[in-house]
């Protein structure tokens, strides 16, 4: 049967200028373009048209977060710490964890052609961001027992080419069946003037994915959210693509959220300063919940503590454990519980005669969620400030800070940290790289490496 597309719905809204080039379009590019329309819910998109409907609070009421667990001071403390790891690791080995990492996101900001994931970021070995991850994993799998699966959300954009890179790869030594790939939802970007759908191409609307936020509706989509209920998966490990410090799994987080009995746990880093562009948890009337660096007013941002220390310092970077059940109950008002926000972008679009556009400025809206909005809706939040050097270093920007150049230095040098610690001693100044199979942490060197050990050259630790 030929496509015919949603007419009244197009005319109802005012869209009908997406089908201005209809005529020209043969029977399979009708199609596309009415699959791409109905996939449009028309009714959200004019909700949003009518403004950003996120909740805003008062963040001048910022104070940091009643959850939050600093390095531990007291012996009672140091004990609560031990408990954690173990139970941490009894998780592991009971399969009671999964691991979410998102990679759907387009990595403007690097501009590199590919997933970001596919990104080298080894030192010496040139290893991927997806390799990083995946030997952790297989290390932390080894140890458990049994394997942990691996949740990776895609996008249309990266699903196929990081589908390949596995396969090329081997799965990194992972069983493919426990790798389940999933794809996130998309928005369309509209005109920001007159809310026009843009279209990317005469048979295709112009989308982005619908922000990491969407992880939690499309890990439903997927069927994850069942399978962990068959499987017995209690809790989800939730990082991003691009901190290849990251500690996957790491047992000390989780065993902190099971035993302080947190729905949504977050790890944060002290901000630099008032000014380092990182969203920030807070507690905001009670409510733990991160506020962006651009709504933190700039007293609140400025203010110290008794120790001159920030006040308002708890930087987030997004790493989580999310309850599996905390998910389905915000999934059970159709997800609707994290909001759209709205971000005026540059989107390329074809015009009134089917010109391509290359913006210059801004001249679309595009339309995503943010998974920490779950936080406002987690009881016993808990917020586990860490140590900067030992576990972030994103890449973000192609130059400048947070990018491939400074995280290569962080990760250089928390190898070195980790030699040192063991007693051994590296040259300065050359270049440092500790496979995952080798050592996941500065007491995993230290049984390997013994003390006085001398390295003379660039250091490559593996299996
Ligand atoms: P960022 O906010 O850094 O966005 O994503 P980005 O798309 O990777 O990069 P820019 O802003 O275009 O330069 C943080 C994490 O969230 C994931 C990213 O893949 C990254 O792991 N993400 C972001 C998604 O999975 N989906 C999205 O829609 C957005």
């Amino acid at each position: 049967m030929p496509a015919s597309p949603p007419r009244e719905t197009l005319r109802a809204h005012g869209q009908e200028q997406v089908l201005r080039f209809w005529d020209e379009l043969d029977e399979e590019a009708r199609a596309a373009l009415v699959a791409d329309l109905e996939a449009v819910d028309f009714d959200q998109l004019a909700e949003l048209r009518g403004g950003d409907r996120s909740e805003k609070v008062d963040a001048s009421k910022a104070v940091p977060p009643a959850g939050l667990v600093t390095t531990p001071r007291t012996d009672e403390q140091r004990d609560e710490w031990a408990r954690a790891r173990t139970t941490g690791e009894e998780l592991l080995a009971g399969g009671k964890v999964g691991v979410v990492l998102v990679a759907g996101g387009q990595g403007t900001r690097l501009g590199y052609d590919a997933p970001k994931g596919t990104f080298p970021v080894g030192p010496l070995s040139g290893a991927s961001l997806y390799e990083v991850f995946a030997k952790q994993l297989l290390a932390r799998s080894r140890r458990a027992g049994r394997s942990v699966p691996w949740f990776v959300m895609t996008s249309h954009a990266t699903h196929a080419p990081t589908v390949a890179f596995f396969e090329e790869h081997g799965h990194f030594g992972l069983d493919p069946a426990d790798v389940h790939f999933f794809q996130q939802g998309t928005m369309p970007a509209c005109d920001a003037e007159t809310g026009d759908l843009l279209l990317a191409e005469k048979h295709r609307l112009a989308t982005s994915p619908d922000g990491h936020g969407g992880v939690l509706t499309a890990l439903e989509r997927a069927g994850l959210l069942s399978l962990c209920r068959d499987r017995g998966i209690e809790r989800l490990f939730y990082h991003q693509v691009d901190n290849p410090l990251c500690r996957v799994c790491d047992p000390l987080f989780l065993g902190l959220h099971a035993l302080r009995d947190s729905e949504l746990s977050t790890k944060v880093v002290p901000k630099r300063s008032p000014e380092e562009k990182m969203g920030v948890v807070v507690d905001v009337d009670g409510v733990t919940r991160i506020i962006e660096y651009s709504d933190l007013p700039d007293d609140v941002a400025r203010r110290t503590n008794e120790a001159g220390e920030l006040d308002v310092r708890a930087g987030n970077i997004a790493v989580h454990v999310f309850d599996v059940a905390f998910v389905e109950r915000l999934l059970e008002g159709g997800g609707a519980s994290l909001p759209f926000h709205v971000a005026n972008k540059k989107v390329p679009h074809l015009g009134e005669s089917g010109n391509p556009v290359e913006p210059e400025t801004p001249n679309a809206h595009k339309y995503e969620r943010f998974v920490f909005d779950a936080l406002p809706h987690a009881r016993n939040a808990l917020v586990l400030e860490i140590d900067r050097r030992d576990e972030f270093a994103p890449v973000k920007n192609a130059l400048g800070s947070d990018s491939p150049a400074t995280s290569l230095v962080a990760s250089t040098a928390r190898s070195r940290d980790w030699i040192v610690a063991a007693g051994a001693s590296v040259p300065d100044n050359v270049p440092i790289e500790i496979d995952p199979l080798f050592a996941l942490d500065a007491d995993d060197v230290a049984e390997k490496v013994a003390s006085g050990t001398t390295f003379d050259g660039p250091v490559l630790l593996t299996e």
